[in-house]
Formats: C-alpha cells, structure tokens, sequence
C-alpha cells in the first residue's frame, strides 16, 4: 500500500495559489510513484486546478459531500458533482464538520455511503475531544465513529477508503498525540476495521495520522508501526512543507 498524503486547505487559498503550489510541486524532484498525494481545495478551486493537478500527479478531493443526489439543498455539493469537477477523493467526517457544523455519526455514515458508492475513494475522519481522552474514552468514541460510519456503507474496497485518526485537540492547536498512544489509536482502528468490513478488506485500508504534521515532526509520526501517511491542514498551505512531509513517509521505515 502506498503511504496517503492529503493537504487539506480548509477555507483558504485562491486560484492564484493554487496553481502556483501545483506548479512548485511539479518542479520538485520528489518521487510520487512511491505514495499517494491528495489536494482537497475548497469547491470553487477543482475546476481551476484540475487540468495543473494531472500533470502534477496530484489527485483532487472534495472536503465535503451531501449524501444525496440532487434536489433542494441550498449549499449542497453532491458526489457526482465532485467527481465532474474532477475529483477521485472525499473528506468525510471532519472533526470541524462534526463540532463546529454539528454533523452527527449518521450523518458521516450516509455521506460515507454515497461517496463510496458514487465512486470515489473517502478519507474517514475520526478522533476524540480533549475531555473524552482526560475521561479515558478515546477508544470508545473512535470505535464508536468507525462502526457507526461504516455498519451502513455497503460493499467496500478497502483500497478506495482512508481512515485519518485526528485527535481533535491535536488540529490547529501545534500539540500532537504521543507516539504511544497514536499507535494504541491506529491498531484499535485496524482491528475494528477487520472486524466490521468483510473478508480482508479490513487490511487494504490506509490509516493515516492528522493534526499539527509539520516538516519538523513528520519523520517522527510516520515511523510509528501502523501510520500509513498523513492528512495535513496548516502545513499543506505551502508546497514545500507538503513536499518535506511526503519525503518523511517514504525515509520511514
Ligand atoms: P492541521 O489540520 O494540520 O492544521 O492540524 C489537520 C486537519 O484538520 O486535517
């Protein structure tokens, strides 16, 4: 499995940029036939970078999706929508989607359903709050996350899901979890995902570690057994950082 590398811009960045941070990574000298690199723009940005992405061998996401079709939603984005505009990647389950915009775990299980479905490859977000982990329930609430978002999703290749464990004390915020407990963290995953997907595609998923992945801590994160690559917010805004990232997931051992 190739290591998973998604630089989620949040609401930043304009068209301008865009095409600039594509046009650095294309110069640089890294090797991406050796791990997977995603851009999740915001919406109005995949049209204008999808032509630059190709040549770039960068694949495009959406940070969101609507679980239906199409129809009345004001400010919707549907599956099939994302994928004209020329992505292969979904976010599902942000943590600013689940706290900030109070999306609850059906919610994130019928978007889960409808990306998967629609074709795209889905980046699962799952991790617990500061007061969960204090209480000793951060097992409890990711295993909870996990099995609520994928008990309905269908059939799965678990080469088109990504599971991205983010503490949510850890994004935004220059904290990160401790080697240990990202561990702990990434092996309850893996044996919740074998348990609740069918036959082996409990072990084709990539699960991959979030919140404050800088280049100076990078190395450190991805060496941890279990950590298939990382999803990165503030760092992904400038290429170089994304590129240095990257570059630390392939020295890993
Ligand atoms: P951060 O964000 O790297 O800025 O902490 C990560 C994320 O939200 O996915």
């Amino acid at each position: 499995m190739k290591p998973f590398f998604g630089a989620n811009w949040k609401m930043n960045g304009s068209g301008l940029e865009g095409l600039s941070w594509l046009q650095t990574i294309k110069e640089s000298s890294g090797d991406r036939a050796c791990s997977q690199l995603v851009l999740f723009p915001p919406f109005t940005l995949l049209p204008v970078l999808a032509e630059d992405a190709r040549e770039a061998g960068i694949e495009l996401g959406g940070q969101n999706l609507f679980f239906e079709p199409s129809g009345a939603f004001t400010g919707e984005i549907s599956a099939s929508m994302l994928v004209e505009a020329g992505c292969t990647w979904v976010i599902v389950g942000h943590s600013e989607r689940r706290h900030v915009l109070h999306e609850d775990d059906a919610t994130v299980g019928r978007k889960l359903f409808a990306a998967l479905g629609s074709g795209l490859g889905a980046v699962l977000c799952v991790g617990e709050k500061i007061e969960e982990r204090d209480a000793g329930q951060a097992g409890d609430v990711v295993e909870r996350q996990l099995t609520s978002a994928l008990g309905g999703s269908g059939p799965v290749d678990g080469s088109s899901l990504v599971v991205a464990y983010e503490p949510v004390w850890a994004i935004g915020t220059g904290r990160n979890a401790s080697p240990g407990d990202i561990e702990t963290m990434h092996a309850l995953t893996r044996e919740v995902l074998s348990r609740v997907l069918p036959g082996d595609a409990g072990s084709r998923v990539r699960i991959i570690y979030g919140g404050s992945v800088k280049p100076s801590n990078a190395a450190g994160i991805l060496a941890v057994p279990g950590v298939d690559g990382a999803l990165v917010g503030g760092a992904s805004l400038d290429p170089a950082s994304f590129q240095q990232i990257a570059g630390a997931g392939r020295a890993a051992p």
